[in-house]
């Protein structure tokens, strides 16, 4: 077994921190406080190949692999996880569902501009009354022949407003259950699409989220994702794999918050010592690390497994878990090290532990990775 990177990954992570610590720095914070999509920087992670890193140059992508994908984002989320997460739905969830489910016709469509960084995607699954238990589709896709007709509402999309490409899911036959839902391409300026207000959440307060209003919206044929019926089966592929990007959020952001835990506790005195050599904050430090590493390693084995073709579905819901849960505890120490300090925005830690609650929220809570993992292991996976 080898722990060490090839000379690519480690390319690769270089110029992801290199990013963050030059250009994300600089504006995070008035982005954070005045809710501001971060649409240069999104610009420039396209120009770096950072928006379709694992799609196939064939279709506009950058080709590399699972574990540069783990290193860059959890680079981009030490300083900021709402770039992060603009960056994760793109490659995870859009990308990968259009490259692997798509048709060429969609995939040359669709997919080459979302691959070489020129638009962005969103994924809409949630809604109202279907959040955790994502079977209840109410947005319906009535069958016109040669279009679907599309009507409901979708919730809490990020990207809603700064993505061109829209993938859908909707119930087309209700007396199918789950096995009814279907999946679509939708083009966001189609008629009959209105947004929601930009929600003013808690933290990744630079990415947009938004609730859709579907209401007549003719959807072609030819925009349909697989067979009919396909539409949930496809949707939980997605996230599967989506895990391994959130997990890499929540890793990032803990790392960070670690990091200037570190610093703040090498500078700031008391008792007449710097508090790094008080026990009741080296241990704290301590076991930040010992957190931090086991979420890497975490990501890093889900994305291994993917990139060797083999199942990752336990291993990316164990990293989502663990990697959602730590970070809440390590930002949250991180702050209580920074005591006074770590409560105001300055010091960016009270920052990161907003952004880490999300982490626990979405692309499925904890409750719902822990049914993943306990399904995986009745089946002997
Ligand atoms: N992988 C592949 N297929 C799966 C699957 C998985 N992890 N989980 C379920 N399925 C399949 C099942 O095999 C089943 O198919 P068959 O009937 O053909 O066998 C079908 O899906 C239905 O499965 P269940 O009856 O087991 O469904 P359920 O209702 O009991 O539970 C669930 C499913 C795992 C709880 C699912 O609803 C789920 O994952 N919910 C969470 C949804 C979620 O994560 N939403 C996030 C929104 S996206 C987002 O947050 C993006 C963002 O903005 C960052």
């Amino acid at each position: 077994m080898n722990f060490e990177f090839t000379e690519e990954q480690e390319m690769i992570r270089q110029a992801a921190r290199d990013y963050a610590r030059r250009e994300l720095t600089q504006d995070v914070m008035e982005r954070d406080e005045k809710a501001i999509f971060p649409t240069k920087h999104v610009k420039a992670l396209g120009e770096l190949g950072f928006l379709g890193m694992m799609t196939d140059p064939k279709w506009g992508g950058s080709g590399m692999d699972t574990v540069s994908y783990v290193l860059a984002l959890t680079e981009l989320a030490k300083v900021d996880a709402s770039v992060a997460v603009i960056m994760s739905v793109n490659n995870s969830l859009v990308n990968y569902g259009i490259e692997t489910y798509g048709n060429d016709f969609q995939r040359e469509k669709y997919l080459r501009p979302l691959a070489d960084g020129t638009a962005i995607g969103a994924f809409l699954l949630s809604e109202p009354e279907a959040g955790s238990d994502a079977t209840k589709q109410r947005t319906t896709a009535e069958d016109k022949g040669d279009y679907y007709l599309l009507n409901g509402t979708k919730n809490w999309i990020t990207n809603a407003n700064s993505a061109s490409t829209y993938l859908v899911m909707a119930q087309t036959d209700p007396t199918r259950g789950h096995r009814g839902i279907n999946a679509f391409i939708v083009e966001k300026d189609s008629p009959g699409i209105t947004l929601g207000p930009h929600e003013d959440k808690m933290g990744m307060r630079s990415s947009d989220t938004h609730s859709v209003m579907f209401m007549d919206v003719k959807v072609p044929k030819e925009n349909r994702i697989g067979e009919d019926g396909f539409g949930f089966k496809f949707a939980m592929n997605l996230l599967n794999g989506g895990r391994i990007g959130i997990a890499s959020q929540a890793t990032g952001i803990a790392w960070g918050a670690m990091d200037l835990a570190l610093k703040y506790s090498r500078e700031r005195k008391a008792f007449g010592t710097e508090i790094f050599n008080h026990q009741s904050v080296a241990f704290k430090l301590a076991d930040m690390a010992v957190k931090v590493e086991n979420a890497h390693n975490l990501c890093l084995k889900a994305a291994w497994l993917r990139d060797q073709k083999k199942r990752a579905n336990k291993a990316a819901a164990m990293a989502k878990r663990y990697a959602a849960d730590i970070a809440m505890e390590v930002t949250t120490e991180a702050v209580q090290i920074h005591g006074g300090y770590g409560y105001v925005r300055e010091y960016h830690v009270e920052r990161l532990m907003r952004e880490a609650k999300l982490t626990q929220i979405y692309e499925g809570t904890s409750e719902i990775q822990k049914i993943v993992i306990s399904r995986e292991m009745v089946k002997g996976l």
